[in-house]
């Protein structure tokens, strides 16, 4: 059966990964009809939007996207088109698995966590102005819906495949209203599930503990802005940002993209590795139904990997983002 899905390659190295994962996916013989759309500064030059509505549109008919990252500008600019496409099909869960790969060098080799983001709300609501000259205010929003959604989908996650323990993060003891209900919620909803261990940390002392013992960690659910930042540590636990993926989940929609931005510092130079978007890619073709070909081209990657002659840059190797989609494909064909 033929898949057709939204392509939105991005900016900075979007394209270049976007292509290495189209590359494989085609070697690996999946069948998928691309609808490509634009987004950031590559579509404002030509819509005069940075997220158009030709592409909202193609997700919400496709209801499913891959995405590579897109650069949002700092401090002036457009507002982030990804925080955008989020709440435009109210994506509400950011989740990001996060486990060691066999032959990344990492300081540990047992990393299995699973992080539950909050997607929709949170101090990413946009909601800033400027009070008086030299003051400005920031809204951090949480609703008990969105707390209670996100909790639900950690919880349901977690025993739809055997989890033991959700640690929902927060700090409550400052923000007591915000967070106290993000924490309030996350306890209710853990009542109904009992065959969990529920446990509460605040973000802090969950950063401390996740660097020194990351074991003692499963699922962990959070607010958005925690959410970013821990699961960027997260990243840095298991070789970093170059291979861990991401899914933006939400009730008529997908969107698959990795964890990593536009990292315009190797943009254009063919060094990205193409580990992340391929892994967020193997989570899509699980949610279209497509198990056994994201399982061989997993093995396919985790033999490349593991015997680590062809590794890009960022894993400490020397080999170019198409030399590794090359690997990826050559082991597909041999059919490892
Ligand atoms: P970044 O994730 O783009 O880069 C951080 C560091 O990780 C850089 O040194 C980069 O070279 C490295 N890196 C990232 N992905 C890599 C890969 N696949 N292979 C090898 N090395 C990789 O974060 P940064 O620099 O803070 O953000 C750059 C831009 O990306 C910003 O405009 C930001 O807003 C945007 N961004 C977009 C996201 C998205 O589209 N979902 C997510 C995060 C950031």
């Amino acid at each position: 059966m033929s898949h057709t899905i939204t392509l939105i390659p991005g900016d900075g190295i979007g394209p270049e990964v976007t292509e290495a994962v189209v590359r494989i996916l085609h070697v690996a013989g999946v069948a998928i009809d691309w609808d490509r759309q634009e987004a950031g500064v590559v579509a404002f030059e030509r819509y005069k939007t940075a997220l158009p509505v030709e592409l909202l549109d193609s997700v919400r008919r496709t209801r499913v996207a891959l995405k590579g990252p897109v650069t949002t500008p700092i401090g002036e600019g457009f507002t982030s088109v990804n925080v955008g496409l989020r709440k435009a099909l109210d994506l509400f869960v950011n989740l990001r698995p996060v486990w060691s790969l066999p032959g990344v060098p990492t300081r540990y080799t047992n990393i299995d966590l699973i992080i539950v983001r909050e997607n929709t709300e949170d101090l990413y609501s946009g909601l800033e102005h400027e009070v008086v000259p030299g003051v400005v205010e920031s809204l951090k929003i949480i609703t008990e819906k969105a707390s209670r959604r996100i909790s639900e989908y950690a919880f349901a996650h977690a025993r739809r495949l055997g989890r033991k323990k959700v640690t929902a993060v927060h700090k409550a003891n400052i923000m007591k209203l915000s967070d106290g209900l993000f924490i309030r919620t996350s306890r209710d909803v853990a009542r109904q599930y009992t065959d969990i261990v529920y446990e509460e940390k605040i973000v802090d002392a969950a950063c401390m503990l996740l660097v020194m013992k990351p074991e003692q960690f499963d699922v962990l659910v959070m607010p958005n802005l925690y959410g970013d930042i821990v699961s960027d540590l997260c990243a840095g636990l298991v070789g970093g940002l170059g291979v861990v993926p991401g899914a933006n989940l939400g009730v008529d929609s997908a969107v698959f993209e990795a964890v990593h931005g536009s990292a315009p510092d190797i943009a254009g130079k063919n060094l990205a590795n193409p580990t992340a978007l391929l892994l967020s890619a193997l989570l899509m073709l699980r949610h279209l139904g497509e198990t056994s070909a994201a399982d061989r081209i997993q093995r396919a990657l985790e033999a490349v990997l593991a015997k680590g002659a062809v590794r890009t840059r960022d894993l400490d190797g020397s080999s170019t983002t198409s030399e590794f989609t090359s690997a990826v494909c050559a082991a597909i064909e041999a059919g490892v």
